[in-house]
């Protein structure tokens, strides 16, 4: 990636750089999705390349990441194919203060939930901007939908008290779809005060795949600041 001035993705690129150091040889790697976590899959590849790492396969959570771990080299394999994931670094869009996030920014909240659900443990990398008291404060909640059901479901959300707009294309006619074939609904609600329940409550909408709330699922969380002007990273 080329080399950038930008104080947002110095932070990104800190943050990814420092979830990527922690990664041990001979160790499976769920590989999250998104600009963030772009930057720990090529310092991975970097490591690798040098030797300073080796035998390591990655579980990608989306199209974007299986394309980034191929340009950086990083060898790739299935759930059918281990017994275990070892760690997982993915990106959020919010996190509160008892870890709970939401994600599915870049729609691929779904393959990011099994996998970052199954990790042993899960790094969460974002810059400190998503750093929030409560959830849903600065963000949409992504919500994937299967198609036939979509206004079923606009109708459900909205008597849960949500406003829900079907997420569009940029530089694309028409909705976004998921790398499921889905589509997503982004929901603004007033006050996320039980994110369990109301993560629980929307998967059980029939024609919800899944929803962006992690709850519980991170075990630890690694902020990129800037501190007189330089990046650094902090643990939550
Ligand atoms: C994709 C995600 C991303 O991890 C989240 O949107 C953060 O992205 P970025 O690192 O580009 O800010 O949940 O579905």
């Amino acid at each position: 990636m080329a080399e950038t001035h930008d104080p947002v993705k110095l932070m990104k690129q800190a943050v990814g750089q420092a979830a990527a150091a922690q990664v041990k040889s001979n160790s499976v790697v769920g590989l999250g999705t998104g600009s963030t976590t772009a930057y720990a899959l090529q310092a991975l590849g970097e490591r690798l390349k040098s030797g300073e790492l080796t035998d390591i396969v990655g579980i990608p959570t989306s199209f974007q990441a299986q394309v980034l771990a191929r340009d950086y080299g990083i060898p790739l394999t299935g759930l059918d194919a281990v017994d275990r994931i070892d760690v997982a670094i993915d990106g959020a869009d919010e996190v509160d203060p008892q870890k709970n996030l939401i994600k599915g920014g870049g729609a691929a909240h779904t393959q990011e939930k099994i996998v970052d659900s199954l990790a042993e443990r899960f790094i969460v990398v974002v810059d400190s901007g998503k750093l929030v008291d409560k959830l849903g404060s600065t963000f949409l909640l992504p919500v994937e939908v299967v198609p036939m059901a979509l206004h079923p479901v606009l109708r459900a959300i909205t008597k849960l008290g949500g406003k829900p707009e079907l997420r569009m294309g940029v530089r694309k006619a028409g909705p976004v779809v998921t790398d499921q074939g889905n589509l997503v609904i982004d929901v603004k609600f007033d006050a996320i005060d039980n994110p369990a329940e109301l993560e629980k409550t929307l998967n059980n909408i029939p024609g919800v795949l899944e929803n962006g709330l992690f709850v519980g699922v991170a075990d630890q969380v690694l902020v990129g600041e800037i501190v007189d002007g330089q990046p650094k990273v902090r643990e939550f």
